[in-house]
């Protein structure tokens, strides 16, 4: 697809978290989006096929006659993986390859896969970018070989039948609607409810969380030509230490007049080495960077959780 303004994409987990924020970044850069999910979206100015990735009979008319097929439909919680990890390969590498032979099967436009910088656990480097090669002898998360396994079809599908894709490996995403599980939720849950923040080990682990919006802009830039068939980071503007994250939270939470602790406990065993993750092809490829800063995104983030997560007084 062009750079121009006037094409349909569908967007397969289009009511989820990032999806829905895709969703409406797409419909602001004027594009008519269709999306594919169990479940309804929350913009009714969207068309809506109810689809289960699983099943390719279904996909193959909800893809057709679209320009792009941005593949965001997944089982993405760690912990819904671990639980049920057969449905997790089901749903995250047959659907990824459902999805890929649907938009074969339709001739429909390129699939942009959204994938995650976890994938550099199977790296070995200190340094990572898009290049880096996945070795077999690492020790991984289910998760993570569903995502390096759906890349690779990807690739598969533009070696076997000259399908064109993208793949984005999202950094961190954060921003409101996000799940309870993640690490910043379940700090403004504990501050708000009095607990302490217990960070383990020195709290200098660092994780690059993105804003969620910043991410969906991406996605519009990634439907230009020079995104095919590239593989690009999506990492927020710096990485940011537990320890920062906590004391932000702290700050935050202490604006509303509560005090906050933060202490210190045991490192966990297998706690992710330092890796550091290149983010010079977002810039080169897409010409995006992210715009929103930690401080101001938790801000917001922190606002969205008040408001919507935190049950009113009696
Ligand atoms: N949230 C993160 O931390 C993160 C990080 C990196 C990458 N990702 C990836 O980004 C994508 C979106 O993640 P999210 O956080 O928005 O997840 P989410 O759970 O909020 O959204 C996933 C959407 O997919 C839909 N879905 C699930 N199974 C389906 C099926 N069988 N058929 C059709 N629809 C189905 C769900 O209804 C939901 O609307 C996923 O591919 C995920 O792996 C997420």
């Amino acid at each position: 697809m062009t750079d121009t303004t006037t094409g349909t994409v569908a967007v397969t987990g289009g009511s989820g978290f990032i999806g829905s924020n895709v969703v409406d970044a797409l419909v602001e850069a004027g594009y008519a989006v269709r999306v594919l999910d169990t479940r309804e979206p929350e913009r009714d100015d969207v068309e809506f096929h109810r689809v289960d990735i699983t099943d390719v009979a279904t996909l193959e008319p909800a893809v057709a006659g679209t320009d792009a097929v941005f593949h965001l439909a997944a089982m993405a919680d760690v912990n819904d993986v671990f639980a049920d990890p057969a449905t997790a390969v089901a749903v995250n590498v047959l659907g990824t390859v459902n999805v890929l032979e649907a938009a074969r099967r339709a001739d429909a436009g390129r699939v942009v896969l959204a994938s995650t910088v976890w994938v550099y656990g199977a790296c070995t480097d200190e340094v990572v970018d898009e290049h880096s090669p996945f070795s077999p002898d690492t020790d991984r998360h289910l998760y993570i070989t569903t995502k390096i396994a759906s890349e690779f079809a990807c690739r598969d599908y533009r070696n076997l039948y000259d399908r064109p894709y993208t793949i984005l490996r999202y950094g961190i995403p954060y921003g409101p609607n996000m799940r309870e599980t993640t690490v910043m939720s379940a700090f403004f849950r504990r501050a708000l409810g009095g607990e302490p923040l217990t960070i383990d080990g020195d709290g200098m682990q660092s994780r690059n969380f993105v804003y969620v919006t910043d991410l969906a802009r991406a996605h519009v830039l990634a439907l230009a030509e020079a995104a095919e068939n590239q593989v690009v980071n999506l990492n927020g503007p710096e990485p940011v230490t537990i320890r920062q994250l906590a004391e932000m939270t702290a700050e935050l939470v202490g604006e509303t007049g509560r005090e906050v602790e933060v202490s210190f406990g045991p490192s966990r065993p297998g706690d992710l080495a330092a890796q550091t993750v290149r983010s010079d092809a977002a810039r080169d490829v897409l010409g995006w960077e992210p715009q929103v800063q930690i401080d101001e995104g938790m801000r917001r983030s922190f606002d969205w959780y008040v408001a919507n997560r935190v049950a009113p007084a009696d």
